[in-house]
């Protein structure tokens, strides 16, 4: 089965409402923007609208948070630009994992983290497209990933389990999964996370951590689809 295809199943009622949430993304996008592309199967559903605005006459160009999406990206002919051309973004559409009650997230499942935190660090605003399961009362539900560098990256997760949590190195085909910028992600599953700036600070100041999936404050606007009903945070 092809990616594509793969990402056009729409068996459940989350599938349809990433789908739904993706497309109406793309209501937020001006002629003449620069946009941050985030990643993810949710993010697919707003490239594919996205690019038939452009097929119309819609002039934007975007800046890829994952070589995923620089390769979908093309195929359905956005115009990409790169942080050497422009630093500031207007808008970044991108998905998440978890949304709590405050918009903070925890994100990284594909793996994206830190060129997702660069592009929405980067973005005047960030608005968050997801399927109504994202939604939680407390981020941590699920393992937080963490990248870092390969080298030591055993004694970088001992010192992770010591703030309590119980680490697993992502793994792709029985070999350790490999993130755009050569390095390795640590799934830490913690007990709920209480205060995720403080957590996020924690971890950041560990020498071999690169970037963690907590995005905190970073998101303005968050669109949940599930079917084609739509709710929004803000
Ligand atoms: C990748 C991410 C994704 O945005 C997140 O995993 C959501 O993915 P999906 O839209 O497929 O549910 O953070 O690093």
């Amino acid at each position: 089965m092809s990616e594509q295809t793969y990402y056009e199943k729409l068996i459940t009622a989350n599938d349809r409402g990433k789908k739904a949430a993706g497309e109406n993304a793309v209501n937020y996008i001006e002629d003449g923007m620069t946009l941050g592309l985030g990643s993810g199967s949710t993010v697919y559903w707003a490239l594919k609208k996205l690019s038939e605005q452009v097929k119309q006459g819609l002039n934007v160009k975007g800046i890829p948070s994952s070589k995923r999406t620089e390769s979908w990206a093309k195929n359905l002919g956005i115009p990409l630009t790169t942080f050497h051309e422009i630093q500031e973004l207007d808008l970044a559409i991108d998905g998440a994992d978890e949304i709590d009650a405050n918009l903070h997230l925890l994100k990284g499942g594909g793996g994206s983290l830190v060129r997702e935190k660069i592009v929405n660090t980067a973005s005047k605003r960030v608005i968050i497209i997801a399927d109504q399961s994202k939604r939680v009362a407390q981020l941590g539900n699920r393992p937080l990933p963490v990248e870092v560098l390969p080298f030591g990256w055993e004694v970088t997760a001992k010192r992770i389990s010591h703030l309590g949590a119980h680490i697993t190195l992502r793994d792709k085909e029985n070999q350790p999964f490999i993130s755009d910028n050569g390095n390795y992600i640590l799934d830490c599953q913690f007990p709920l996370i209480t205060d995720p700036a403080e957590l996020h600070n924690t971890l950041i100041q560990l020498v071999g951590v690169v970037e963690t999936g907590l995005f905190v404050e970073l998101a303005d606007r968050v669109i949940l689809g599930q079917d084609d009903e739509l709710h929004y945070l803000e």
